[in-house]
């Protein structure tokens, strides 16, 4: 069967990570689970908490909870998503301004389809997450690409100014980052936010900011996440409980429209409409009611923190550089020398798997995903010092230096 165009250069575009996948699958095979540190998925392994695990038991069987519902999701469910927001945001969300979605990804696929027509353009910040560029694709619109700083801060105001045309419907955000875990600070934020403004005025239209959320509960100590609701008026929050509750596999997540978008009440009819028509009808019903009382709630996050400990302790001191990160469960180093998909190579040969930065839009760095048990961070480390030994040009800090 001919296979379209398009998904045949996406399939290529993707192949970093496929090309991983099947490695780690063939490593594995070889050599045994126990002798393969792969950290190329992000893929969260916390359990859900046990009272969020009791509930679905209640649940399973409670009358009525795997019927049809409105397309935007139950109303109670998520009456309760909008009043924790305006706990959080000080913005008053009601139900109708919430449309629970199929993770994160589902509600980015379906707000991109209810604002783009064909060749208008998103603004990303470069490096982002890989399926951005897809879901983008799949509404007819077009990526604009945007370098975030040296130490992947927001692109100061003229760097924005510059991508930014008539066709510019919108700008995603995302941090806590994947790849990169930073987090923006909130005078970052500000200043990004005022550069959005100018950009809007400039084409005499609002820019939508799309802010993609779904790491903001794995944050490090001392690290603050600021809101972006309340920083920018024309704000649609995506997020889902993958990471925060660990139902990646389960596919729920919500997309909240601010109320001081001017036509709010019709992007969430647009939002509802496409949730509908692309096929998803509802997010699933039974974890929509499952997790409606746990937005306050989180996974235990111990074991990311012990292995970004590890990691950065143990790389820092081998000489790579990295952005310390301030929430989710990655760090994004730069590669030696200019290659990184020679240097992920390398690594491969210890079998350690990474993934190479141009899966990202940045090459010249890979990414490391510590979402894997304590013991394959530790067992690790011997190899990840056999590798930087043979490049001179990673230079291991004194014992000064790092205490
Ligand atoms: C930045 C970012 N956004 C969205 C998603 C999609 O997550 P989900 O659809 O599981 O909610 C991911 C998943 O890894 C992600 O890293």
């Amino acid at each position: 069967m001919p296979i379209s165009r398009n998904v045949t250069e996406a399939l290529d575009r993707s192949s970093w990570i496929r090309r991983m996948f099947e490695e780690g699958a063939r490593l594995r095979q070889e050599h045994g689970d126990d002798a393969v540190f792969d950290f190329s998925l992000g893929n969260p392994i916390l359990p859900p908490p046990e009272a969020l695990l009791a509930r679905m038991e209640e649940l399973v069987r409670s009358e009525g909870a795997h019927r049809y519902m409105p397309n935007a999701g139950w109303p109670e469910v998520r009456a309760k998503v909008a009043a924790h927001l305006e706990r959080r945001t000080g913005i008053p969300y009601t139900a109708a301004n919430v449309v629970m979605t199929v993770g994160a990804g589902g509600g980015l696929n379906v707000l991109f389809r209810a604002i783009l027509n064909p060749g208008d353009e998103v603004i990303v910040l470069s490096p982002y997450f890989v399926e951005y560029g897809f879901y983008v694709q799949n509404a007819g619109g077009v990526l604009v690409e945007v370098q975030t700083t040296s130490n992947f801060g927001p692109p100061p105001a003229e760097a924005l100014l510059e991508r930014v045309t008539r066709r510019t419907k919108a700008v995603v955000i995302n941090f806590p980052n994947n790849p990169t875990g930073r987090v923006y600070s909130s005078a970052e934020l500000q200043s990004f936010c005022d550069a959005l403004r100018a950009a809007s005025e400039r084409i005499g239209t609002p820019i939508l900011l799309i802010t993609d959320e779904p790491y903001r509960k794995i944050l490090y100590p001392g690290v603050e996440c600021p809101e972006v609701p309340p920083a920018y008026d024309d704000t649609v929050l995506i997020t889902s409980h993958s990471k925060d509750l660990g139902l990646a596999g389960d596919r729920i997540g919500t997309l909240a429209i601010s109320p001081r978008i001017g036509d709010a009440d019709e992007l969430f009819a647009a939002c509802t409409f496409c949730n509908r028509t692309l096929g998803f009808v509802s997010a699933p019903s039974l974890f929509q009611l499952a997790v409606a009382d746990f937005q306050d709630a989180s996974v235990d996050t111990t074991l990311y923190r012990e292995n970004r400990r590890i990691l950065v302790e143990h790389l820092r001191g081998l000489g790579f550089q990295f952005e310390e990160p301030g929430g989710a469960f990655y760090l994004f180093p730069k590669s030696p020398g200019e290659n990184e998909i020679d240097f992920v190579n390398e690594l491969l040969a210890e079998r350690i798997l990474v993934v190479p930065g141009r899966g990202f839009g940045s090459p010249g760095h890979f990414r490391i995903s510590y979402a894997v048990p304590t013991e394959t961070v530790v067992n690790s480390l011997p190899g990840w010092t056999r590798v930087a030994a043979r490049h001179p040009s990673l230079s291991p800090c004194s014992e000064e230096c790092c205490e």
